[in-house]
């Protein structure tokens, strides 16, 4: 269990003790395991499986999500309670009132991490306004299921806030709080199995922790893909302010994944921001450094493992600790920390290392169909990210790394699911909204439906900065409104002329007909940059469908969250 430092710590403290201060040692650890969370989590289920009281007539099931992952899960869980004959109230957090806790008497909240340990942007008030005030929750039965990725430092850290928080006010857990990774379907199913059992059958003979066992499927783990760099190419042309990779990865394996699915990628350190650093640390690239109990080179643990890049205030202010210096709480590279707030006596590595956190993975929607472009490819599209530093062009970490790669490179990756960004039935019709690389999943969607013969019309918006030079997939687009797989595209270059122009104007310059399509039964995707797009392009919506159905602004916002609620309107912002 301990290697490394921590071993040998150990060992130094064990050699030199006599044998009263070992006796006090084991004392000491003992107590401490016994003050662990396992312990008070037992203690919690009994708490509730003892009151054979509760039944579950009535349930609500609330999510708080930013890609739609928990929103999914929480619709599969409502409609197995319904099925047990509960009465289910399914909620998104960011239409909850908190005040409205004091009503419930069991809930069940099913909620993702996002940014460092944040939650979800639409379940941050609910978040807030639960920790910043006091209610009292003793009527309330419940359990939190989280998701997260275990590849980020505060792995499902919102979830266990929200569990923790509850508890605090006084509400009783049904089951433990389950921290659910990406491969989250086998977990969760056997969460709300358990739930279930817990919740139903209070009766039922407690098991060695108080709850009714129920058999977790076997966890396959997060399954990562080795990759190979087939294709990559600059989809701008001369003349363009920005990049854009069309990049193709092709694999040994068959790659399980969906239209609508993207693909989580660990970013490798740029060499030169390395070397910045091994100078300020005075590292040669061959000392020996643990991370994570494990033993490795340190010019490899810095390349491969550790964000150098943008550390969060906490880790900044974890150095300000180390070095014992006032450091202000703001995000910074590494080097720069380094050289502008120097440790007074040489920095010992080891101990900078055991503060840093892992390299966290970055999203990129998949632009391919596994249907047009066979199991063994998968294709994203990926926008260098570039910005100023005091005058410097500063990159990306993860979008430098990929738009660096070279054809023949080996890549690892993963599949992250969005279950709520799925092609719908044949037959219906699509309106996809997609500026910049917010065109990747409508590349699949198209690509998908043409190979699959759907019948339903396909509508795309699109836009970018100029047409000669950042027309993304032009050829693409060109050859299936030629083959008609692509009904209409409009596109909209905001910088060809002297006012800006959006695709929300574009939709406008179509509302009718696009109100039209809306009310036939069309369904609606927006995919891309969340701030300002993604919020321009809803609030555009909004103002067609009130001035074409004649209702209020209030009305029309009611009706497209009643297309959200039905599986019709589906975002993946970013
Ligand atoms: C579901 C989903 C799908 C996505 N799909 C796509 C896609 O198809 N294509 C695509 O291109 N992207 C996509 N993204 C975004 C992508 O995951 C990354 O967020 C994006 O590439 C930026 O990551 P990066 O590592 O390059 O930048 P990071 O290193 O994470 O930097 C992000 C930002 O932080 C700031 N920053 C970083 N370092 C510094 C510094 N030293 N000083 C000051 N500011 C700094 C800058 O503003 C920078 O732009 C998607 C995201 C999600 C969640
Ligand atoms: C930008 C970003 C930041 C994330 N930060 C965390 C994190 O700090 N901790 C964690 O456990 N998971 C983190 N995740 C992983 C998500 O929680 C995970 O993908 C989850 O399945 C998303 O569920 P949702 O679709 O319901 O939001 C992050 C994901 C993204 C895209």
């Amino acid at each position: 269990m301990l290697a490394g430092p921590k071993l040998q710590s150990l060992n130094e403290l064990l050699q030199g003790a006599s044998r009263d201060e070992l006796i006090w040692i084991s004392g000491y650890v003992a107590a401490l395991t016994a003050a662990q969370p396992q312990a008070k989590k037992e203690a919690a289920v009994k708490e509730f499986v003892q009151d054979a009281s509760f039944t579950m007539p009535v349930c609500t099931v609330v999510y708080g999500t930013e890609t739609g992952n928990s929103k999914k899960i929480a619709t599969d869980f409502s409609n197995k309670l319904k099925k047990q004959g509960v009465q289910v109230k399914l909620k998104s957090l960011d239409q909850y009132k908190a005040n409205d806790l004091a009503k419930e008497s069991c809930m069940i909240v099913v909620m993702s991490t996002q940014g460092d340990g944040d939650p979800p942007a639409g379940a941050k008030k609910f978040y807030d306004q639960i920790h910043q005030n006091e209610f009292a929750l003793n009527h309330l039965k419940y359990g939190v299921l989280a998701l997260g990725d275990s590849a980020y430092p505060l792995f499902c850290k919102a979830g266990e806030d929200v569990d923790i928080r509850l508890h605090q006010l006084g509400a009783r857990r049904i089951t433990n709080l389950k921290k659910c990774d990406t491969d989250f379907d086998g977990d969760a199913s056997a969460w709300i199995d358990e739930f279930i059992a817990a919740a139903l059958k209070p009766e039922a003979a407690p098991t060695m922790n108080g709850a009714v066992k129920v058999k977790a499927p076997a966890k396959p783990g997060k399954k990562i893909y080795d990759g190979t760099i087939a294709t990559i190419i600059n989809l701008n042309d001369r003349g363009s302010s920005k990049e854009t990779y069309h990049i193709e990865i092709a694999t040994e394996e068959p790659i399980t994944y969906e239209p609508g699915d993207s693909i989580g990628i660990v970013a490798k350190n740029n060499k030169t921001a390395v070397n910045k650093i091994f100078e300020l640390l005075e590292l040669k690239g061959d000392e020996e450094l643990y991370y994570k109990e494990q033993p490795y080179r340190s010019f490899e643990l810095f390349i491969n493992k550790l964000n150098i890049q943008f550390l969060p205030e906490r880790i900044v202010q974890q150095y300000a600790k180390l070095v014992k210096k006032d450091i202000p709480s703001v995000k910074m590279d590494l080097a720069d920390l380094l050289r502008i707030y120097p440790a007074d006596q040489k920095l010992n590595p080891q101990q900078l290392v055991n503060i840093l956190d892992p390299i966290t993975p970055r999203l990129y929607s998949v632009s391919s169909s596994p249907s047009a472009h066979g199991e063994n490819e998968v294709h994203v599209t990926v926008s260098r990210s570039m910005f100023d530093v005091g005058g410097q062009t500063r990159y990306g970490l993860c979008s430098d790394f990929l738009s660096c790669l070279e054809e023949g490179t080996s890549l690892q990756f993963y599949v992250n699911k969005n279950s709520s960004f799925r092609l719908p039935d044949s037959s219906s019709d699509m309106i996809m909204i997609g500026p910049g690389t917010g065109i990747a999943p409508f590349r699949a969607f198209l690509y998908e439906r043409d190979a699959q013969g759907h019948q339903g019309r396909n509508w795309l918006f699109f836009g970018e900065q100029h047409f000669v030079s950042d027309f993304l997939y032009q050829t693409d687009l060109v050859s299936l409104l030629d083959t008609k797989v692509l009904t209409k595209l409009n596109v909209a270059f905001s910088r060809d002329q002297k006012e800006k122009v959006y695709v929300q104007h574009k939709m406008l310059q179509q509302a009718e007909e696009l109100f039209h399509w809306i009310e036939s039964g069309a369904h609606i995707y927006l995919c891309g940059c969340k701030d300002p797009m993604s919020y321009d392009v809803e609030k555009t919506l909004t103002n067609i469908i009130s001035t074409h159905k004649n209702v209020s602004e209030e009305s029309a916002l009611e009706y497209l969250q009643l297309m959200e609620e039905e599986g019709r309107y589906h975002k993946d912002v970013y």
